[in-house]
């Protein structure tokens, strides 16, 4: 029996009250302008102050580009906000957490943004530009049902956790590492957030879950798809190992899967049964491609080390 969208609404309702007390409680209250290093900003050409120019960042073009696109995919929050709104609804707890949500996400942008131009790390004007055409690209998430939207988001919340981390190191500075850090904890609370809802969701409507886990593992988009140039930036962001399919596998999709026990759920009918083994089947075929994609990697840079070109 398949479960309405309103109805399951309700069902949840329930489960996102007692989550969202939980996060209230766990929250840290933090302040963004206590990660930026303003006394390394100055005035840029308009106000009698120098241009951007590439040698001043310290920052490696890969950091750069890492940067520049966890920064783009948060600045891209006003779709986010109202794909939650309109999926989750603007009654109760959903409304309550749908706002509180976005009133988290909203810092990430603004310190990004703030640690960027206080150190020159990243050409403003070009960021600027890619600001713009993100932001009127939008995100559309295509009507997904509340079970996949809960499903996607426990996903992305912890692919965003993975890739601010990881593109923290990659900065080669404690300021960034410790600003994107803090970022990252955040969205640790987000996944778990979602991924509750998700748990709870197997209990209510295990086949209707099943089917949507199954939908969004396989059909998993980043967020920052639409960001001008995205697929050669995810390319090189890929090749530096920031975020690649070895992660996306190991670090993102598994741990969640195994959270929520999907292969240890009883009784389902033959329908169900093979989506969950469609889903044990795509996993295992993302992970033999990870696998491929990292020799393939090493091989390039062992192709390019002797003269110390670096990877393409
Ligand atoms: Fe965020
Ligand atoms: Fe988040």
């Amino acid at each position: 029996m398949t479960i309405k969208t309103g109805a399951l609404l309700a069902e949840l309702e329930a489960v996102v009250e007692e989550s969202l007390n939980r996060h209230l409680a766990t929250a840290e209250d933090w302040m963004p302008h206590e990660y930026v290093p303003w006394s390394e900003g100055r005035n840029f050409g308009a106000l009698g102050g120098e241009p951007w120019s590439a040698e001043q960042s310290k920052l490696s073009p890969i950091a750069r580009i890492a940067l520049e696109v966890n920064l783009l995919t948060e600045d891209n929050l006003p779709s986010y906000h109202s794909e939650l709104r309109r999926t989750f609804g603007r009654d109760g707890a959903w409304r309550f957490w749908v706002n509180r949500w976005t009133a988290e996400e909203g810092r990430h942008a603004s310190c990004i943004r703030d640690y960027l131009l206080a150190t020159r790390g990243i050409d403003p004007e070009q960021l600027e530009r890619a600001r713009m055409a993100t932001l009127q690209a939008g995100f559309d998430a295509g009507d997904k049902p509340v079970l996949h939207a809960c499903v996607y988001l426990a996903f992305q919340e912890l692919a965003t956790r993975v890739s601010h981390r990881n593109t923290g190191r990659s900065c080669g500075d404690p300021v960034a590492e410790r600003l994107l850090a803090r970022i990252a904890t955040d969205e640790n609370l987000h996944m778990i957030f979602y991924r509750d809802l998700v748990s709870a969701a197997l209990q209510i409507a295990p086949g209707q879950t099943l089917r949507a886990i199954a939908d969004e593992v396989a059909g998993f988009v980043m967020p920052g798809s639409v960001i001008p140039g995205f697929g050669r930036k995810a390319v090189r962001i890929a090749h530096e190992g920031i975020y690649d399919l070895r992660v996306h596998h190991d670090d993102v999709l598994m741990p969640l899967v195994r959270y929520w026990r999907i292969y240890q759920i009883e009784g389902l009918d033959a329908e169900t049964e093979q989506v969950r083994n469609d889903i044990a089947a795509f996993l295992e075929a993302l992970d033999a491609r990870a696998s491929r994609f990292e020799t393939r990697r090493a091989e390039a840079r062992q192709a390019v080390q002797p003269n110390g070109a670096g990877l393409p």
